[in-house]
């Protein structure tokens, strides 16, 4: 169903703070124009994702995300959209060094894209930049749980929240991403009862992915979704259409038509004679 916009503009993050146990939060990634303007509609917040460079440039890891093409892609999923909540991914190597470097990038996504707020990856560790950046004035959403940017440094796509030690990281990570003023959070490819647990242990909205119905929101990667993945799609992933089907057949039928002439056909081809000046 097609939700209403809301009175006044887009959904901030403030507004998405307030929905903490009520309504789940409808997250999807967007990064292209067309592909926001087709979201909009139905969803609360698009993120504007580091997944981007595995999904749309073909990277291995979100590794290969610069500053410059998270902002490319953030100016696109805002010029498409007019009413959901847009969040930026902060990308690696633009915020773990300092505050300071972490303000400077974050003030740059927002003031080059009017996105809404940022997300970057980690807890304890990251405390001092999320608080630096929301002291500045810009919302930030947190992301503990599995965090694709350390998938190097973890030895691969880890599911957390399987040991004691790990269970007790995990809420003190959520519990300083909270504390450090973060609006919201994401708990990517956690034990279910944990992400459960979590959710309720904090006062913030959660947005699960490879997580628990019980958080507070749910995210996942729009080409994963819509089932346009053409390499690995994870378990936590359940495809709502089939659209590499769809895209392989039309190319199929295409390439056959142009082989045997059959297109353009009389309809895409102009007369002589004009009746209209514009293709
Ligand atoms: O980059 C991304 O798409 C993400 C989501 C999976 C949460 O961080």
């Amino acid at each position: 169903m097609v939700q209403d916009p809301p009175a006044s503009g887009r959904i901030s993050a403030d507004a998405i703070r307030r929905r903490k146990g009520g309504v789940p939060i409808v997250s999807l990634t967007a990064y292209t124009y067309p592909v926001a303007r087709l979201l909009d509609p139905h969803v609360d917040l698009l993120l504007v994702g580091d997944s981007v460079a595995m999904v749309l440039h073909g990277h291995t890891t979100t590794l290969g995300a610069s500053l410059e093409m998270m902002i490319a892609h953030g100016q696109a999923v805002m010029r498409g959209s007019t009413r959901a909540c847009v969040v930026v991914d902060m990308p690696a190597g633009s915020y773990e060094t300092s505050t300071a470097e972490a303000v400077a990038s974050a003030r740059r996504i927002v003031e080059e894209t009017g996105c809404q707020a940022v997300k970057l990856e980690g807890g304890v560790d990251m405390a001092g930049q999320i608080a630096a950046i929301v002291a500045s004035g810009i919302p930030v959403m947190g992301h503990i749980g599995l965090q694709p940017q350390s998938v190097e440094k973890d030895g691969g796509y880890k599911i957390k929240g399987r040991t004691e030690d790990n269970v007790a990281t995990l809420f003190r990570d959520a519990e300083a991403v909270e504390k450090a003023g973060a609006f919201s959070v994401v708990i990517e490819g956690t034990v279910e009862s944990v992400a459960a647990d979590l959710t309720r242990a904090v006062a913030i909205p959660t947005i699960g992915i490879g997580a628990s119905r019980d958080c507070d929101g749910q995210i996942l990667v729009i080409d994963d979704m819509v089932g346009l993945t053409v390499d690995r799609v994870p378990k936590f992933v359940k495809e709502y259409a089939h659209l590499r089907d769809v895209v392989s057949d039309a190319a199929a039928r295409y390439a056959a038509e142009v082989r045997d002439r059959a297109f353009p056909g009389p309809d895409h081809v102009f007369a002589a004679t004009p009746d209209k000046d514009n293709v």
